[in-house]
């Protein structure tokens, strides 16, 4: 029997119509517009696609964007020099540095520069130290729209006594997914590139994240019948086609599984959006 499919789009949907609403009544008295700068360093194709998506998406909630294109010879103190005056400009709320930076930019450095109050990717230190300690932060967008989804799962609000596996351990997703299963109460395990064996973790997990950005990578056979199936990974198949790092055949398998597309990519942009409103909201009780 086939698995039930995590509508990531419609969901996403329903939390931007959800934001819309509350900007609507939030102008109603007359309050600022939350802005989001997004910077674009360089032309990386899949980078254009995802920021335009994200700009798009701004305009139909009511966020005032701007994207700051800049040239993939900038250097890095003109880049500091950029976000330090959106650091300092009150119109802004959010600031977003698209990854992956040309080389040449140090992107840990660049990422240290954003004010943490203005950190919607939740990519700072400080961001990453609260998820950590389970302090208030801005959560990372993706590993966020991975636990909505998971919310939508009956049985999943809880996972005590469930087993979840994250393979990949990137900063974006398999650390801070791992952090968030773990504040579930899930008992968890994070496999990487130099697990050995790793069909044998994926095989005992409840849960399993799958974000590596290897197409096919998870098969059906790595997967435990009745488990929840979240698909982080992005990439293009022989035939120039979307998908993600979970074969088809997995839907036999799983009880639920996101697809790719229409899966966590969507959530991604919802949560941006979240955390950009969320920000405009604490920036004006500041
Ligand atoms: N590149 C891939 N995913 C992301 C993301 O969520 N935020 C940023 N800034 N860059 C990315």
């Amino acid at each position: 029997m086939a698995g039930q499919l995590i509508d990531g789009a419609a969901l996403a949907r329903s939390i931007r119509e959800q934001l819309t609403q509350t900007l609507a009544a939030a102008a109603a008295t007359g309050a600022a517009r939350p802005g989001l700068a997004v910077l674009l360093v360089g032309d990386d194709a899949a980078s254009q696609v995802y920021v335009r998506n994200k700009v798009k998406a701004c305009a139909e909630v009511g966020v005032a964007s701007t994207l700051l294109r800049l040239p993939a010879q900038t250097s890095q103190d003109e880049l500091l020099a950029r976000v330090h005056e959106l650091n300092q400009d009150p119109t802004v709320h959010g600031i977003l540095v698209q990854l992956p930076l040309p080389p040449g930019l140090d992107e840990s450095r660049i990422m240290a520069a954003i004010d943490p109050a203005k950190d919607v990717d939740g990519f700072h230190a400080v961001n990453a130290g609260a998820l950590l300690l389970g302090q208030p932060g801005f959560w990372p967008c993706t590993p966020h729209g991975c636990m909505r989804m998971l919310d939508t799962v009956p049985g999943m609000q809880s996972l005590r006594g469930k087993h979840a596996v994250v393979v990949g351990r990137s900063h974006i997703v398999g650390k801070p997914v791992a952090l968030m299963l773990l504040a579930r109460d899930a008992t968890v395990t994070v496999c990487h590139s130099g697990t050995p064996d790793l069909a044998a973790h994926t095989r005992t997990a409840d849960v399993l994240v799958a974000a590596v950005g290897r197409a096919g990578l998870i098969t059906a056979g790595m997967v435990k019948p009745g488990a929840v199936v979240l698909d982080v990974g992005i990439n293009r198949d022989s035939q120039g086609k979307l998908c993600g790092d979970v074969a088809a055949s997995v839907a036999q398998v799983a009880a639920y599984l996101s697809p790719v597309p229409g899966g966590v990519g969507p959530m991604t942009i919802a949560l941006l959006l979240h955390n950009t409103v969320e920000s405009a909201r604490r920036h004006a009780l500041a």
